[in-house]
């Protein structure tokens, strides 16, 4: 194998960079010509692409957002988009390819695979880490660090003037940002997707929190069953006895320099996913699980669904009175 592409697909995550970089100095290491592959998948459909040297990834392992840029590509999602992609990468001589995304990247990747017979390994960068197969994606550290401080500074104003915040986190379909965001800033409670929150029991709940509590901080996700911070704020009122205010974290936890634990895991995979492509490895994620490099098929890293730590769930509870 002599020309591998790498991209970056779906919502950019920090730690992406890291990853770019280790792919294109562990493919050169090992003699290989890398190719980067600029907005995703609707880059591949028009044929942006660019030869990436060692030298080409300098000054990257510390910038947040991705080199490559990304894109969400509805074309794509049609099996003439796919072929006119594949054209491209056949044109440009690319044998094999490195995705850097979420689940929608993965299932782009399985169609290319299984359409055009181009090897695919997948390396797990998002922010939401909702992919089976890996205890931690690229990104999630770095966004669950931004919101932790983002909750610092709202507990002082919230501890300042006796009032109750609702705080908005990402997380589209699942509570993992939320989950350990709201254990690590001590928050009073968190709604996630994974569980119903009672709405009534949670104004009851806060009842008893305003006897010995001046303010307090819930966590909601963004993709909670109540429909997001503002509409749980509605249902819940005045009921509580608080003042409340809502705040919406929204994409600054996109975001930032990643933590040196996102540069690692992306310097991890990234080298891990070169190797992979190397050994004839196809159809499969690397991920880190317990401390060790793991493979998952593509298709369980969506299919089969990433639970949340019940454990921590119970902590949370606990902790909070
Ligand atoms: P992420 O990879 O972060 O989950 P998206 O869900 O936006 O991000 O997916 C990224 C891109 O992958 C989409 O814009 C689309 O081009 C492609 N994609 C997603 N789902 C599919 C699918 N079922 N078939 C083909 N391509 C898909
Ligand atoms: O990267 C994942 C994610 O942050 C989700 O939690 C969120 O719903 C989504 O991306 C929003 O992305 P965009 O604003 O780019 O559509």
């Amino acid at each position: 194998m002599k020309r591998i592409g790498v991209f970056t697909s779906g919502g950019d995550a920090p730690g992406m960079n890291s990853c770019v970089r280790a792919v294109v100095r562990n493919g050169i290491y090992n003699g290989c010509e890398i190719v980067g592959i600029q907005y995703g998948y609707q880059g591949m459909i028009e044929g942006k692409m660019v030869d990436l040297q060692a030298r080409s990834v300098s000054n990257i392992i510390q910038r947040g957002g991705t080199i490559l840029r990304t894109a969400r590509s509805e074309h794509f999602k049609t099996q003439e988009g796919r072929a006119q992609a594949a054209k491209h990468l056949r044109d440009a001589g690319i044998e094999a390819l490195v995705a850097i995304g979420g689940d929608g990247t993965f299932q782009g990747a399985v169609k290319l695979i299984e359409e055009h017979g181009l090897p695919v390994v997948g390396v797990p960068g998002t922010i939401d880490n909702d992919l089976f197969g890996t205890d931690y994606t690229i990104g999630y550290d770095t966004a669950v660090n931004t919101a932790m401080e983002a909750i610092d500074k709202i507990r002082d104003t919230a501890a300042s003037h006796d009032r109750l915040f609702y705080v908005e986190v990402m997380g589209r379909d699942s509570g993992f940002i939320a989950l350990d965001v709201g254990i690590s800033s001590g928050s009073e409670y968190i709604a996630i997707p994974e569980t119903q929150t009672d709405v009534q029991k949670l104004k009851e709940e806060l009842g008893v929190f305003k006897k010995h509590k001046s303010s307090a901080i819930i966590i909601v996700a963004e993709g909670e069953e109540e429909g997001g911070a503002f509409s749980l704020a509605e249902k819940i009122k005045d009921a509580a006895g608080y003042d409340y205010r809502v705040c919406v974290l929204g994409h600054i936890q996109r975001g930032g320099s990643p933590t040196a634990r996102d540069r690692l895991l992306a310097s991890r995979l990234g080298v891990a996913a070169v190797d992979a492509l190397l050994e004839g490895q196809t159809n499969v994620m690397v991920g880190e699980i317990h401390g060790r490099i793991s493979f998952t098929p593509l298709r369980d890293t969506w299919f089969n669904r990433k639970t949340i730590d019940n454990d921590l769930w119970r902590l949370a509870s606990i902790l909070s009175t």
